[in-house]
């Protein structure tokens, strides 16, 4: 499969979000809550899990649009730090696919010059998840392309309580002083540190709330809302969201 422009040389030509023959629209880093699979799978009288596995598939063909289209960042909500609360099967269930994602399609990572990232607190998963991440992270680690964050356990509040900790430490160390405290500080310590700024965030399923995703980081992005559930989401809804993108006004509290 051949993906899209590289990154390297043509910032300029990303910046324009004029650039109709720019499928992005100049968004350059895409979030997704990915919601929906239960309501998907109930909908079809089939067992919860089914929905999941289906969803599996739209992250699949989701990562190749995206890369295809020539998405820098692409950062998935796979699983929330309060998704624990769930019943017991129903986890074990998500961290079977789990698994079974990273072990088929880590190669197709490597083939298209895909990055893994993963946001969250992924070391409190199963050990076994832990070094097949870890693996995966080490594998394709140079690859240029286009970015995957996937987010595993993560919860955006646990992640700001890991930064002020962090921060904290680096005060009572002596190497930053309270109020010089900036928040490039901050930024720096985020698990998606090194991304893109975040242009975009979608959500399917109809909800409207971010169930503790990305707090921080989407203080200024454009939020696609869309009644889709995750596993009937396709290419066509991305460009949809893009070009609802394309048509924003950006003024970040200017004029
Ligand atoms: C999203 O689908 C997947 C995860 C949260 C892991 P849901 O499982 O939340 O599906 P609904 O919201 O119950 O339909
Ligand atoms: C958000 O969906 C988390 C993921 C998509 C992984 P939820 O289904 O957990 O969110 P709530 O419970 O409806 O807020
Ligand atoms: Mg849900």
């Amino acid at each position: 499969m051949k993906l899209g422009r590289s990154k390297s040389g043509s910032e300029d030509q990303r910046d324009s979000a004029d650039n109709a023959a720019d499928p992005t629209y100049g968004a350059r880093h895409i979030a997704i809550i990915m919601d929906g699979n239960g309501r998907w799978a109930k909908r079809k009288h089939l067992p919860r899990a089914m929905g999941h596995k289906k969803g599996v598939e739209a992250v699949r063909q989701i990562v190749r649009d995206a890369g295809e289209m020539g998405v820098e960042a692409l950062t998935l909500y796979a699983f929330s730090s309060e998704n624990w609360n769930r019943p017991e099967d129903e986890v074990s269930d998500l961290m079977g696919l789990l698994r079974q994602y990273i072990q088929s399609d880590l190669n197709e990572f490597l083939e298209n010059g895909v990055r893994l990232k993963v946001i969250g607190n992924y070391q409190a998963l199963a050990p076994d998840i832990v070094s097949m991440i870890d693996d995966a992270l080490r594998k394709t680690a140079s690859n240029k392309k286009m970015t995957v964050a996937v987010a595993l356990n993560y919860g955006a509040q646990d992640e700001l309580v890991r930064v002020t900790q962090k921060l904290a430490q680096s005060v009572s160390d002596g190497d930053i002083k309270a109020d010089q405290i900036t928040n490039e500080h901050i930024s720096q310590r985020l698990d998606t540190s090194g991304l893109p700024p975040l242009d975009l965030l979608i959500r399917t399923s109809g909800e409207l709330r971010l169930s503790n995703f990305l707090l921080w980081q989407s203080a200024y992005s454009e939020l696609y809302f869309t009644d889709t559930l995750w596993p009937d989401f396709d290419r066509k809804e991305l460009e949809n969201a893009l070009k609802s993108f394309g048509e924003r006004d950006r003024r970040y509290g200017g004029r």
